[in-house]
């Protein structure tokens, strides 16, 4: 398939987001950054007149993971890591994308001038990986685990799975932190060709700063550093990377993804609650896929109302009967659906309809 012919891959829960509106549409946390975090990085502003030094930065997240420094490649956020790959790995004969997950894999393949092969995984069966599903000949591989925006964790094993030799498996762990890293192949050195993505972005509120890294096979990442802008990670960005990868913040993360994992209990419940809302597999992260009748006309209706959600039609694999909803805390949550569930029980006309009228 063509680019002219594909969705709009561009699209992005930030360009949901409006004054005014509660923003259910953005997975990034909006709490406060505690003082081991934001004490680093404004102290970096005292070295800005010197070129940055990824050293420590590397040797931080190295040991984070377990692994040896050249198993480490630091990037201005996990968006960065997916033009890497793709300018990089001109030369894959195929490349795959298991989707529904985060679009900008596919398009940085697609303006690296790659074809690419979509597998989409179904809704009947919860969105669940089947390895089977991927092209033997499939030589680069991407997915999501946990999956934005079907907030699906699949096993660690079945994700292994995909791997074989001659063959660079990309794993966007860019949320794994949320789900308490349970299935995560960060530490795995034993499967080949894995590359792992990883975004400092999410949880702590640096979408700003654009800090993320990959993970794993030393050959395949020193290509990748060849295409690498000289600099490319500022330093304050590289204060946050060394404070994220201290045991204070990974002790931080594991007590998030637990008060994230009842709000989302107490989201989903909600939800299911309300006739002919439909919630995706079994959420895992920090946002939940529903579908209903209406999506899109609901979407509308809801910012009108105040709340911003993300649309789900450019999701491939999906369709305008989809929205993505960000987990937030219990009282927000209550307040949205109260909003929501008339407007479940009465469909507004949809969009295109409504323009008409
Ligand atoms: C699944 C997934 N991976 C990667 C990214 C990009 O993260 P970063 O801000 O680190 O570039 C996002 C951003 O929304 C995402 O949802």
């Amino acid at each position: 398939m063509g680019y002219a012919d594909s969705l709009d891959l561009a699209h992005h829960g930030d360009a949901e987001v409006a004054p005014g509106l509660v923003d259910l549409a953005v997975n990034v946390r909006r709490d406060p950054m505690p003082p081991w975090l934001s004490e680093p990085i404004a102290a970096s502003l005292r070295s800005l007149a010197a070129y940055p030094d990824q050293g420590p930065a590397r040797a931080a997240v190295a040991a984070r993971h377990g692994r040896p420094v050249d198993e480490v490649l630091l990037t201005a956020g996990a968006a960065q890591g997916f033009v890497l790959l793709a300018q990089a790995l001109r030369g894959a004969r195929r490349a795959v994308v298991v989707h529904p997950q985060f679009t900008e894999p596919e398009a940085a393949l697609r303006n690296a001038g790659h074809d690419v092969t979509r597998v989409i995984l179904p809704e009947a069966t919860g969105f669940a990986l089947d390895p089977a599903l991927v092209p033997d000949d499939a030589d680069l591989v991407f997915i999501g685990n946990p999956t934005n925006p079907t907030s699906v964790l699949h096993p660690a094993a079945t994700v292994a799975a995909l791997a074989r030799p001659g063959r660079v498996l990309v794993v966007d762990e860019a949320f794994a932190d949320t789900t308490g890293e349970t299935e995560s192949l960060a530490a795995r050195r034993d499967v080949p060709g894995l590359v792992v993505v990883r975004s400092l972005t999410k949880t702590w509120g640096l979408a700003g700063l654009r800090i993320g890294y990959l993970l794993g096979d030393r050959s395949v990442l020193g290509r990748l550093s060849t295409v690498q802008p000289l600099w490319a990670v500022s330093t304050p960005a590289l204060a946050a990377a060394i404070a994220c990868a201290d045991a204070v913040a990974v002790a931080a993360e594991r007590e998030i993804a637990a008060g994230l994992a009842s709000d989302r209990a107490h989201l989903v419940t909600a939800l299911r609650d309300l006739p002919g809302v439909v919630v995706a597999g079994a959420p895992a992260s920090s946002f939940v896929l529903v579908r209903l009748a209406g999506g899109s006309g609901v979407r509308l209706a809801l910012r009108e109302r105040g709340y911003a959600v993300r649309r789900g039609d450019t999701f491939p694999g999906l369709g305008a009967d989809w929205l993505r909803i960000a987990v937030r805390d219990t009282a927000t949550t209550d307040a949205f659906v109260t909003t929501l569930a008339p407007l479940v029980m009465c469909p507004p006309p949809h969009p295109k309809e409504k323009l008409e009228a």
